[in-house]
């Protein structure tokens, strides 16, 4: 295959969105929108990529990675006039561009690259990537002649009533060879419904010049579904969610009800874990083998090992070593680190924390800001109390500690290797090792404290 440079249009506002956010910052399993098509553009290898951006365009650029070559068009005055403002970057340039609308992430490689190889082998001057849909609404119809050639292309508020019944649409997707399709720039009007310049119009130019038209018919739809509002954006959140899970179960990865897992694009899962239903897991999580997650469990930005168990839990920037169970009930916050077989039970919130390996945490505590040695036991209730009132404070437990129940370890104060600390203690100075802390008042009994009735 020759040079090929990829246009993507993506300066528009998306006013079908009703918001302040440029429609291709809408997100989708956890990635731009534009960020899903760039990525499929460094994929298949394109040698430029060219993004047109108009609306928000600083924070359009600040938002995606990548090899991308940023092209401004100050107004929008249609698809054809920001086609034309990356053409004085392309110049000459002597092979294919592949333009491309930047809310349609449902493309995938596989079709991309068929429609270059039709554009090449065809020899076109262009190549359209069509697909039939069920319900053509608010696209733009293939026109075809008698002989089935493509003719124009026609926008539905543009079309006749014969147009509208037509269900092959354009997918905003195309193939140009630049020699001749740069050319027609200058000649694109704006005599149409919308008073915009139509990308679209190169290809009724090029037809009426007679050159060499082709057309690739997606063989799935639901691939070049455009993205123009919000109930638009839930259907392809809904599709993509299904081709992630799908790819994952086909790498050994168990998903027991797609239907209700959340897997993002960037999360990474090994083999023989399995997934059980009403979990979410979200940005850039990866998860070792033969772990089970869920269900009802929403993992964010979170680092887990092998062998691990979480049940009805929320983890957010946490790191969870192998063999460690957590949950049900537990919260994992940001700077969570439990090391290996270390147990995190149920209502335990960990903050900011490292929990050493063997360490259990069985029920009812809070441990923040601490550092908490191998093989300790941390009992029911046992909070640290690491806030007082302006700063975080530190708590410092060894290894093989037994905190008894109920226990207030009020920071900074440390606990020593092999230390006990009696519960209902409220621990305020340091605990040598190997030593016993009892930090509370004796019990008295006060006699027949009831009179008599
Ligand atoms: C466009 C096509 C239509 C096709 C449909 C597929 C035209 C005239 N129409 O219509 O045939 O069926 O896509 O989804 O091309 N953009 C700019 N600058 C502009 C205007 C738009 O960069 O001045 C960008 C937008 O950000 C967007 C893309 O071009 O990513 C498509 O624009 P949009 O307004 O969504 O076009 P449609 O009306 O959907
Ligand atoms: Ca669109």
């Amino acid at each position: 295959m020759g040079k090929v440079a990829a246009v993507v249009l993506a300066a528009g506002k998306g006013t079908r969105m009703k918001s302040e956010k440029a429609k291709v910052l809408f997100p989708l399993a956890g990635r731009p929108m534009l960020q899903h098509i760039v990525d499929i553009l460094i994929e298949i290898g394109v040698d430029d990529i060219y993004t047109v951006v108009g609306y928000e365009a600083g924070t359009v650029q600040a938002s995606i990675a990548g090899p991308i070559t940023w092209v401004e068009q100050r107004e929008q005055l249609g698809t054809g006039h920001a086609l034309a403002q990356a053409a004085a970057y392309l110049g000459d340039f002597p092979g294919v561009v592949l333009v491309l609308a930047g809310d349609m992430p449902l493309i995938t490689e596989a079709t991309l690259k068929e429609l270059l190889t039709r554009h090449a082998q065809e020899g076109n001057a262009a190549t359209v990537l069509s697909a039939r849909v069920p319900d053509p609404t608010g696209y733009g119809r293939v026109v075809r002649s008698a002989d089935g050639r493509l003719k124009a292309i026609v926008e539905e508020k543009d079309a006749d009533d014969r147009q509208r019944q037509v269900d092959e649409i354009n997918s905003a997707i195309y193939c140009f060879d630049w020699g001749r399709a740069g050319a027609l720039m200058s000649r694109l009007g704006r005599d149409n419904a919308q008073g915009e310049y139509y990308l679209t119009e190169i290809i009724s130019l090029l037809a009426g010049d007679k050159d060499k038209l082709g057309i690739h018919v997606a063989a799935d739809h639901r691939e070049v579904m455009g993205i123009n509002d919000r109930v638009q954006l839930a259907q392809a959140e809904k599709i993509l969610r299904r081709r992630i899970c799908h790819k994952l179960m086909r790498e050994g990865v168990s998903v027991l009800d797609p239907d209700s897992t959340w897997i993002d694009a960037d999360v990474r899962i090994a083999r023989d874990t399995t997934i059980l239903p009403n979990t979410q897991i979200k940005g850039q999580t990866t998860i070792g083998g033969n772990s089970v997650i869920g269900p009802s469990v929403t993992i964010q930005a979170s680092a887990l090992g092998e062998g691990v168990c979480v049940q009805y839990a929320v983890l957010e920037g946490a790191t969870v070593e192998d063999g460690v169970s957590v949950g049900p009930f537990a919260y994992l916050r940001p700077g969570a680190v439990v090391g290996r077989q270390a147990k995190i039970g149920d209502f335990v919130e960990i903050k900011n924390s490292r929990i050493g390996p063997g360490t259990k945490v069985p029920h009812l505590a809070y441990v923040g800001d601490a550092e908490v040695g191998a093989n300790s036991n941390i009992g029911c209730g046992v909070i640290t109390a690491n806030y007082d009132g302006a700063s975080k404070q530190k708590t410092t437990i060894g290894d093989g500690v037994f905190i008894g129940s109920n226990a207030n370890l009020v920071a900074p104060v440390r606990v020593g290797d092999n230390a006990y600390v009696a519960a209902g203690s409220t621990v305020t100075e340091d605990v040598p090792p190997r030593a016993l802390a009892i930090a509370r008042t004796r019990q008295t009994n006060k006699a027949d404290w009831r009179k008599k009735d």
